[in-house]
C-alpha cells in the first residue's frame, strides 16, 4: 500500500512515539488523524505538523471508551474520505513489584495495587481492542485496503516490576496471528494486522534521563543505545508498504534482553 494519500489514525499521538509516527507519515504524504486525551498537547502537535505542510487533524478520544473511539474513526472518514491505517499506540505503565517487605515490621505486603493493574490493562489491552474493532469494521465494510498496527514492547521475557505492563504487551503481540487467521477464515482480504514491538526508545522523556539512570538500562541492550524514533517510523513505513507483512509482530529492540538476572550473570 502506498503511504502517500492513505488515511491513518494514530492513538496516543500527542507526544512520544505516536507523534513521531504521525510526523513521518504526514511527511510522506499520508492524511493523518492524531488522537489523544491531552488536549493542549494534541492541539500543539497538529499545529506544528500543519506548519510543516502535513494534512493532519486532531480528535480527542479516550481509547478505553467505545463511543470516543467510534467517533474518532467516523471523524477520520468524514475528514479524509477513507480509513487505511490504524495505529493503536496509546499506552501507559504503572510499574511496581507484586510484593514489598515493610522496612519497620518486616511483614510482606502487596505493592502492586489492583487499581493500577486494572488501569494498565484497561488502556493497553481494552484500548487497542476497541481501536482495532472500530477501525477494522469500517475498513471491512468499505473494502478499503488497510493495516491495523498495535504497539507491543519486548514481550518474550518478563521484566520484574512490569507484571501489568508486560502482561498487556505480551498479549497484544499475539493479536496479529489471531486476527490474520480470523480475517483469512472469514474472507476479509483487505486488512492486514501487524505488531511493532520497540525496545527502550529515545522519546523525549527517555532521552532526557540522566546518564546514570540510562546506563544500567542500556546494559541490557546489545545495540548499546536507545532505539531511535526514526527507526520506528521506518518500521511503520515498511509495514504499510510491504503487503507481505501480515500476522506478525516485529521486534525493533536493539536486541534487548530483560531482567536483572541477565546482568548478574
Ligand atoms: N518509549 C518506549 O521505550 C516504549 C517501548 C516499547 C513500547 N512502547 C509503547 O509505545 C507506545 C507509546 O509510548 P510512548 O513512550 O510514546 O509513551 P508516551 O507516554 O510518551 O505517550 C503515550 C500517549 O498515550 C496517551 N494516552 C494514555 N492513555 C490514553 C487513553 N486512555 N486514551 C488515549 N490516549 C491515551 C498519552 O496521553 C500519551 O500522549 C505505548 O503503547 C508504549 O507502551 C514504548
Amino acid at each position: 500500500m502506498r503511504i502517500a494519500g492513505c488515511v491513518a489514525v494514530i492513538t496516543g499521538a500527542a507526544r512520544g512515539i505516536g507523534l513521531a509516527l504521525a510526523q513521518s507519515l504526514a511527511g510522506a504524504g499520508a492524511k493523518v488523524v492524531l488522537s489523544d486525551v491531552l488536549a493542549p498537547e494534541l492541539q500543539a502537535a497538529v499545529t506544528s505538523l500543519r506548519a510543516q505542510g502535513g494534512a493532519v487533524a486532531a480528535r480527542l478520544a479516550d481509547v478505553t471508551r467505545d463511543e470516543d473511539v467510534s467517533a474518532l474513526m467516523d471523524f477520520a472518514i468524514e475528514t479524509f474520505g477513507a480509513l487505511n491505517v490504524v495505529v493503536a499506540n496509546a499506552g501507559v505503565a504503572r510499574d511496581a513489584l507484586l510484593l514489598r517487605r515493610d522496612a519497620t515490621t518486616g511483614r510482606i505486603e502487596p505493592a502492586l495495587s489492583t487499581e493500577d493493574f486494572r488501569a494498565v490493562t484497561e488502556t493497553n489491552l481494552v484500548g487497542p481492542f476497541i481501536t482495532f474493532r472500530e477501525g477494522a469494521r469500517r475498513m471491512a465494510e468499505h473494502g478499503w485496503p488497510g493495516v491495523l498496527v498495535v504497539l507491543s514492547s519486548i514481550n518474550k521475557a518478563g521484566q520484574p516490576g512490569q507484571l501489568s505492563y508486560g502482561s498487556t504487551k505480551a498479549a497484544v503481540a499475539l493479536w496479529p496471528k489471531i486476527l490474520a487467521g480470523e480475517f483469512h477464515w472469514s474472507g476479509i482480504r483487505n486488512i492486514r494486522v501487524v505488531g511493532i514491538a520497540p525496545g527502550y526508545t529515545g522519546t523525549p522523556a527517555l532521552a532526557a534521563l540522566e546518564h546514570s539512570t540510562l546506563e544500567p538500562v542500556l546494559k541490557d541492550v546489545p545495540l548499546g543505545r536507545l532505539v531511535a524514533l526514526d527507526e520506528l517510523s521506518a518500521t511503520l513505513a515498511f509495514v504499510i508498504e510491504n503487503e507481505a507483512v501480515h500476522g506478525t509482530t516485529l521486534e525493533i529492540s536493539g536486541g534487548a534482553t530483560f531482567g536483572p538476572w541477565q546482568r548478574s550473570k
